[in-house]
């Protein structure tokens, strides 16, 4: 993973030009991403820098073909907002009336870095094509809005790396965070010739929370639910299991009674001395602070904590 700096560094420079992409008024900001820039990072500096000749088949292909996928989730996403809404679906929230200009130029920005990675793509490797999404809008705005900061945040962890803010949560396992994205991919919908996402995958079971919960503030207590029936977790008998908390850069390991699973449902208590901004992203692990990737034995869940209100319905 000798590029994964390099990737680091293009899409960080990428993920900020989708903040800056229109000025706005602060108070959308709190709705729209935005992401944080180091100042020591502002000067323009070239995207790309060809360091091979593209034919040549390399490991670096299958960063790009997980990026490009991931990239078609996020131009499909806003691509559904543009086709959704109009300018009065966010005036209407009293949101400047450029906001929905602004989702179509994020959109069009998209479609650019979608050229971009396709053609970071030697020409032996597969180049992922889209697949079919749900985003679970449901043609409402403010919660589109909402799921745009979770998808934007989950690139954030993703991205991870020396250009991040100090608030941005670090969390160790990209390909996981990758594979959350696929609670948007419908089942079965992606060309066949596509490689699997993210790659590697671990499939894990995929994890959110049960249907009423009312709150994943921090200091809520959640009731978890394995979303997918052929794909539970098994959680051994002798064994200590752990709900492994990531915020900003502290990490805070939970033990969990798992006894009773799946007849009871695991809860778990988002730590209530993490400061209420970002995400909280949590794993199951069998070891505490989920020291390696295969200590990890449920994909992440991640807990929006702004805006508050709707943490619950992008989860
Ligand atoms: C936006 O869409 C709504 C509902 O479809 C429609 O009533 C309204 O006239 C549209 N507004 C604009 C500015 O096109
Ligand atoms: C958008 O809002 C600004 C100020 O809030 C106003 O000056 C402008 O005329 C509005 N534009 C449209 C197309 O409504
Ligand atoms: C768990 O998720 C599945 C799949 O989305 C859903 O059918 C089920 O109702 C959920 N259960 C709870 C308790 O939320
Ligand atoms: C788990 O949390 C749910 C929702 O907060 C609650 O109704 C339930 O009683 C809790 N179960 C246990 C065993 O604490």
């Amino acid at each position: 993973m000798k590029s994964t700096y390099l990737l680091s560094a293009c899409l960080a420079l990428l993920l900020m030009h989708h903040g800056r992409a229109v000025p706005v008024s602060s108070n959308t900001l709190d709705l729209l991403p935005t992401i944080r820039q180091d100042p020591a990072n502002t000067k323009p500096r070239p995207l790309m820098q060809a360091t091979r000749a593209k034919d040549d088949t390399s490991d670096d292909d299958v960063l790009w073909q997980n990026i490009l996928a991931a990239e078609w989730i996020i131009w499909s996403f806003y691509d559904a907002g543009v086709h959704a809404f109009n300018s009065s679906s966010f005036t209407e929230l009293g949101l400047p009336n450029t906001t929905y200009q602004r989702v179509t130029d994020i959109r069009d920005n998209e479609a650019g870095h979608l050229r971009i990675f396709q053609g970071e793509i030697s020409s032996g490797s597969v180049q992922p094509g889209p697949c079919e999404y749900n985003f679970p809008f449901d043609s409402d705005p403010t919660t589109f809005l909402a799921l745009s900061t979770l998808i934007e945040s989950l690139l954030d962890v993703w991205t991870a790396s020396p250009f991040s803010g100090p608030s941005d949560t670090v969390f160790p396992y990209p390909n996981e965070i990758l594979d959350v994205t696929n609670r948007f991919v419908v089942p079965g919908s992606c060309p066949p010739a596509n490689p699997v996402f993210p790659n590697p995958s671990q499939y894990l079971p995929k994890a959110g929370v049960a249907a009423g919960t009312e709150s994943v503030a921090v200091g809520a207590t959640v009731q978890l639910n394995f979303t997918e029936p052929d794909n539970q977790p098994r959680f051994a008998a002798a064994a200590q299991y752990y709900a492994v908390f990531y915020h900003a850069i502290e990490i805070v390991s939970l033990p969990l009674r798992t006894d009773n699973s799946p007849a009871e449902p695991i809860n778990v208590t988002i730590p209530l001395q993490f400061s209420p901004e970002g995400v909280v992203i949590m794993v199951i692990a069998d070891a505490e602070g989920a020291p390696h990737l295969d200590s990890v034995v449920a994909d992440p869940v991640i807990f929006l904590q702004q805006p508050a209100a709707l943490g619950t319905q992008v989860n």
